[in-house]
């Protein structure tokens, strides 16, 4: 199976003209490298233009945030149903920095299920702000999967990607090790499956937080994920055809 990367660029970079050029590169990566699919997740305002430019098939799109209803009186927001109609086959909820925002589980639940009715794959993170030895780490982390998955019937579990990202290994200096991501991925597909039975045994789960060139194979070896969540490393030219070289 290909490795997954989705390519979250946030409110990077400052100008059209460079996301251009980002998505050029992005492109080229995506095309030499046959074992990788790359999703690329640019900012709302570039994200038409971008779309628009790429007729092929090898880099799939995502927008960041969306709104659950269709249309409304909701300044600043973009929805599910605008983002489809533009041509993204995916939406990020639920990210860590939304969440920080003010997005809660029932907005998550949601918007998971609205992307769902709108063909679109939802990327539902999770992830605990800090850890203790107490482990209620994983308390929270399946009740942001309960919730956010609350309206999903239990076929349709598959479709969707579940990105664990640590909030404390976010824009951090070091990623979460792979043997750590190995037990929480084992968690997260046993409260699935408890959660809408045997079907999702094959949940897709991806991690991020601090992943560069220099630990991305390490973790899609041992660290029981298909792919990976990337901030900061998917907007350095360098370091982005580095990490999907090293998957491919
Ligand atoms: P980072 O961000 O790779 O810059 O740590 C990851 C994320 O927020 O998804």
């Amino acid at each position: 199976m290909r490795s997954i990367v989705v390519a979250n660029w946030k409110m990077n970079p400052a100008t059209l003209k460079d996301a251009k050029k980002l998505f050029e590169l992005t492109k080229k990566v995506a095309e030499e490298s046959p074992n990788v699919s790359i999703i690329v997740a640019p900012p709302a305002l570039y994200f038409r233009e971008l779309r628009a430019s790429y007729k092929k098939k090898r880099v799939a799109f995502a927008v960041q945030h969306a709104h659950f209803e269709a249309t409304g009186s909701h300044t600043g927001e973009i929805s599910i149903a605008q983002a489809a109609d533009v041509g993204a086959t995916h939406v990020i909820i639920g990210h860590a920095e939304r969440r920080a925002r003010g997005e809660s589980d029932a907005e998550v639940r949601l918007k998971v299920a609205t992307a769902l009715k709108e063909h679109l794959v939802p990327i539902l993170c999770v992830g605990e702000s800090r850890r203790s030895n107490s482990g209620e780490h994983f308390t929270l982390v399946a009740q942001q999967l309960r919730e956010g998955l609350a309206d999903v019937q239990p076929a349709k579990v598959s479709k969707i990607l579940i990105a664990y990202e640590p909030v404390w290994a976010i824009g951090g200096a070091k990623a979460m090790s792979a043997r750590d991501m190995h037990e929480m991925a084992i968690f997260i597909r046993k409260t699935v499956v408890e959660a809408k039975g045997k079907e999702a045994m094959n949940i897709k789960i991806l991690y991020g937080g601090s992943i560069d060139e220099t630990n991305a194979r390490g973790m899609l070896d041992e660290g029981d994920v298909v792919g990976l969540l990337v901030g900061r490393a998917s907007t350095d030219l360098k370091k982005f055809t580095a990490l999907v070289d090293a998957l491919n």
